[in-house]
């Protein structure tokens, strides 16, 4: 590895002075919410990545969306590694770096990794870094406001980070743990309304109970980053999921989870290191998808911001024995989607780079179909506009919103989605959006992107859910639960696939907007919150196509 970054940094050193430099990207001051500190200490180590340009994103995504529509004759034909590696592989006109690629930290050879001194650095990309604070985490980044690359490298370079990227930290709905005096006396049984455990969730949208057996290799995948607050790393806790399933699922007692380290995270199992995401993620998969393998994928300190680190799980998870790979990954962690910023391609059009390679990533396997919880729409009353946040707002994730109560569930409080600025209406949507927002009329009109991709796509509990944390069980709040929820259930429709020896179902949305998909879901059309966009009858960015039920999803597959 060290031969091949000195290499790189060789390579584009000497072609930095002898071709001429032109900015890659620039920013003309860091976001608000950031202070600048001074210029970087120039021995500190930056660790930089690189991005190359891919092959053939847009034919990737035509693929994407022809194998996950039911509509299609192509549908269930998820593409293998190797055939959405070629997609995405640097293209072989990128000759400048094509010599040192071949040791790239991604298993396409279109990212890598150089650890080198500011000071180097700053030569290298022609910049000065600086070290600025994000004011309300007192977090310190190194960041620079424009940096050049050669002109002749440009067109093969689509970014390199961290430069002018100023992510915030990621979001987890903080999670307020109320320990349960009731449960944990072990007295009567306590209503659905004031703790939901698994047995509500069953009972509620239909979930067997019955252990799944028709595929070991059925594994639902569980991803846990930093604390939203101090950015500790969170872990989820073997005896605390005990304590939760001597309580909750005692059928279930001796069930474990698996544990992947991407970015050098180690398997702490002190108690005080539990996250209660972790936590919650992993007690409620491993209770609720009776009897399916769960991996929790836990990205440690060695990636800048944790956004890179979801990029990094694709690769840790494709570079996997195929048996072992997830189907089904969830995660319950967002940025605002503001943080991330634009780039300028080659054609001059400003585009995502890196949520689209995000997004992408993420799916890209095809074996994998994504959970991804939902923070939310910001609406911020000193704010213009509202905040969309990413990872719901990408088209190829199936964003999860909040409800609540006994069926007929209504929205919960702070379920809120909303439109994309970055990506537009995918095709699957493009009616239920239309129809929402005719039925808005003016209503909050200039606030929200009416052309973008509209989240969250479906919806389960988020209020009062069961959590053993640090050895109290008690019930946490927020959209974090509904997405563990949500995945779990698919988990166990793919374990019922496998059985009748059909391929997983793989990215959901094209599915769930179909006829079949959407006749599996429960319209939520009332709410308990009075601020924001509302659920209605139909499609809305609050609770999206509604709330599960299993018989119906079973339907809807042909079981
Ligand atoms: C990109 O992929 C699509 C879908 O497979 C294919 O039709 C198209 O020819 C490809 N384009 C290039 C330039 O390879
Ligand atoms: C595990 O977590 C505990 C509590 O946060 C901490 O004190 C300890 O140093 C950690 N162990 C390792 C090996 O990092
Ligand atoms: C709303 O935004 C302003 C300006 O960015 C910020 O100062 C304030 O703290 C925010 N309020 C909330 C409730 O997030
Ligand atoms: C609204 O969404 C579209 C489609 O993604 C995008 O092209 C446009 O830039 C967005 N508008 C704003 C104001 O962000
Ligand atoms: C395994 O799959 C078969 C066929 O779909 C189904 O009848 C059976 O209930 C499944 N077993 C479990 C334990 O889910």
């Amino acid at each position: 590895m060290r031969l091949f970054s000195l290499c790189l940094l060789l390579a584009i050193s000497v072609l930095s002075r002898s071709h001429a430099l032109v900015v890659h990207e620039s920013i003309s001051a860091p976001p608000s919410g950031y202070t600048y500190d001074g210029p970087a200490a120039l021995d500190e180590t930056l660790t930089l990545r690189i991005a190359l340009a891919h092959r053939n994103l847009s034919g990737l995504e035509e693929m994407t969306l022809a194998v996950s529509d039911p509509a299609s004759m192509l549908y269930g034909r998820h593409l293998t590694t190797d055939e959405v590696l070629a997609y995405v592989k640097p293209a072989p006109d990128t000759h400048a770096l094509n010599g040192v690629a071949v040791e790239s930290t991604s298993l396409a050879g279109d990212l890598f990794k150089i650890s080198l001194s500011v000071a180097k650095a700053n030569q290298l990309l022609s910049t000065e870094f600086g070290s600025f604070t994000h004011i309300a985490s007192g977090q310190k980044s190194v960041r620079t406001l424009r940096y050049f690359v050669p002109e002749t490298l440009q067109q093969h370079i689509r970014f390199i980070h961290p430069t002018i990227a100023f992510m915030g930290p990621m979001l987890s709905s903080s999670l307020a743990v109320v320990a349960h005096t009731e449960v944990s006396d072990g007295a009567a049984p306590v209503s659905c309304e004031t703790l939901w455990t698994p047995q509500c969730t069953q009972d509620a949208y239909g979930v067997p109970s019955t252990k799944a057996m028709n595929s070991t290799s059925n594994v639902l995948g569980v991803a846990g980053f930093f604390g939203s607050h101090d950015r500790s790393q969170q872990y989820a806790n073997s005896q605390d999921l005990s304590v939760y399933l001597s309580t909750f699922r005692p059928d279930l007692v001796g069930s474990s989870f698996n544990f992947l380290s991407v970015d050098d995270s180690i398997n702490n199992q002190t108690l005080s290191a539990a996250g209660a995401e972790a936590d919650l993620d992993i007690e409620t998969t491993v209770g609720l998808a009776s009897g399916v393998p769960v991996t929790f994928i836990s990205v440690g300190p060695d990636n800048p911001d944790g956004v890179l680190g979801a990029i990094d799980i694709v690769d840790a998870i494709l570079s996997q024995p195929p048996e072992t790979r997830p189907t089904v990954l969830t995660t319950s962690y967002n940025i605002l989607e503001e943080a991330i910023p634009l780039s300028v391609d080659v054609s001059g059009r400003r585009r995502h780079f890196k949520a689209y390679r995000y997004c992408f990533l993420r799916e890209m396997s095809k074996l994998i179909h994504v959970a991804g919880g939902v923070g939310g729409t910001t609406q911020n009353t000193s704010c213009t506009t509202f905040l969309p946040t990413f990872s719901g707002g990408c088209p190829f994730i199936t964003a999860v919103g909040g409800s609540t109560g006994l069926p007929p569930q209504v929205a919960a409080s702070f379920s809120d989605g909303g439109f994309s600025n970055y990506f537009p209406t995918p095709r699957y949507q493009v009616e239920d959006v239309a129809s929402y927002v005719t039925s808005l009329g003016q209503q909050y009109s200039g606030l929200y992107n009416a052309s973008g991709r509209g989240y969250p796509d479906v919806a389960a509990q988020a209020v009062d859910v069961a959590i053993t944390w640090q050895g109290v069980t008690g019930h946490g709040s927020g959209t974090s639960a509904a997405s563990p929820i949500f995945a779990s259930i698919i988990a166990l429709v793919n374990d019922r696939l496998i059985g009748a020896g059909r391929p997983v179902l793989g990215f959901l949305n094209p599915f769930l907007y179909s006829p079949g998909g959407r006749a599996a879901f429960t319209d939520v059309v009332s709410e308990t919150k009075s601020s924001g966009f509302s659920a209605s009858p139909g499609w809305d960015p609050v609770t999206g196509l509604g709330t599960p039920n299993f018989d119906r999803l079973l339907a809807a597959v042909g079981l």
